[in-house]
């Protein structure tokens, strides 16, 4: 399934020999709290019948007809064929226990470039869920991996647009990657944030290229980036999302830098590779 033999290191398959990229802190921070073990039952109690988005009330403004017709095409994932890829799955696992609650039987790769934080998702399943057979894979999701035309779906949430590394555009190279890793007519789930081009609207054209060296193009939504790499965008919801907070969110911080409040909305997208 992968282009090289990664080495295997306490049930993490490793690709590369670079150091842990989660500080030792964080790492304890997330035994300790067990969020591993919260985010799991967390997402198990939702999957069966809720599309999963970030909180309770963007989930009920998405409707129940797209509810049932989002879960629809995770349902299609969990059952696909072939081997899902769960890029950049974080401690929160992505839709991965979305898709085990499915079917327990998903041939699931596991990705994140930390193998600390795979090992302690390792660790737990282990414990908890001993029926299920996963592959945690640490790599860099924006270098290509996979053999070409391996994967039957690929998902992400919330995990592409946290790829980063020395790539000038991690993000866009790390679709690329997983397009080319998927076999025609293979599926991909993500749910992202986007922004409201209007937050930005108002920025000069210096401001604009300031802006763009120290982020990515936020002007494209990620359904514009899946289709730049090639994709077919079967299916594309945008959901209300949240005001970030300029004192506390992330990137909303730098963005008040350059005077820009940002509106984040969850983009919802369902692509096929032609
Ligand atoms: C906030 S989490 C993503 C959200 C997560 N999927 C969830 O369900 O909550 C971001 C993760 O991306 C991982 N990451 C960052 N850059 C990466 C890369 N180049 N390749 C793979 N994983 C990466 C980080 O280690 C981190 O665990």
């Amino acid at each position: 399934m992968f282009e090289t033999g990664g080495t295997m290191d306490d049930g993490v398959l490793r690709f590369g020999d670079g150091p842990e990229p989660w500080p030792p802190d964080g790492l304890r921070g997330l035994l300790r709290g067990r969020w591993i073990e919260i985010n799991w039952h967390r997402s198990v109690a939702e999957g069966i019948h809720a599309i999963a988005t970030y909180d309770n009330a963007t989930s009920s403004r998405l409707g129940d007809a797209a509810r049932v017709r989002w879960t629809e095409h995770l349902r299609a994932i969990a059952f696909a064929e072939g081997p899902v890829c769960e890029v950049a799955a974080g401690p929160g696992g992505g839709w991965m226990p979305r898709i085990l609650t499915w079917n327990p039987g998903a041939r699931v790769v596991v990705n994140d470039w930390s193998p600390g934080v795979l090992r302690l998702w390792k660790d737990f399943l282990g414990r908890a869920r001993p029926d299920v057979r996963l592959c945690f894979a640490a790599f860099d999701a924006a270098r290509c991996t996979f053999r070409p035309g391996t994967l039957s779906a690929v998902t992400s949430f919330g995990g592409l647009e946290n790829v980063q590394g020395g790539d000038p555009d991690p993000m866009q190279r790390a679709i690329e990657c997983m397009y080319a890793a998927l076999r025609p007519g293979g599926f991909l789930l993500a749910q992202e944030h986007t922004f409201d081009a209007a937050d930005w609207a108002h920025l000069g054209t210096a401001q604009r290229s300031a802006w763009n060296e120290r982020f990515w193009d936020l002007t494209l939504t990620k359904g514009e980036r899946l289709q730049r790499a090639g994709f077919e965008v079967v299916d594309r919801q945008l959901a209300p999302g949240k005001t970030m907070d300029p004192g506390n969110d992330g990137i909303a911080v730098t963005a008040a830098e350059f005077g820009v409040i940002l509106h984040s909305k969850n983009e919802m997208l369902f692509a096929r590779r032609p």
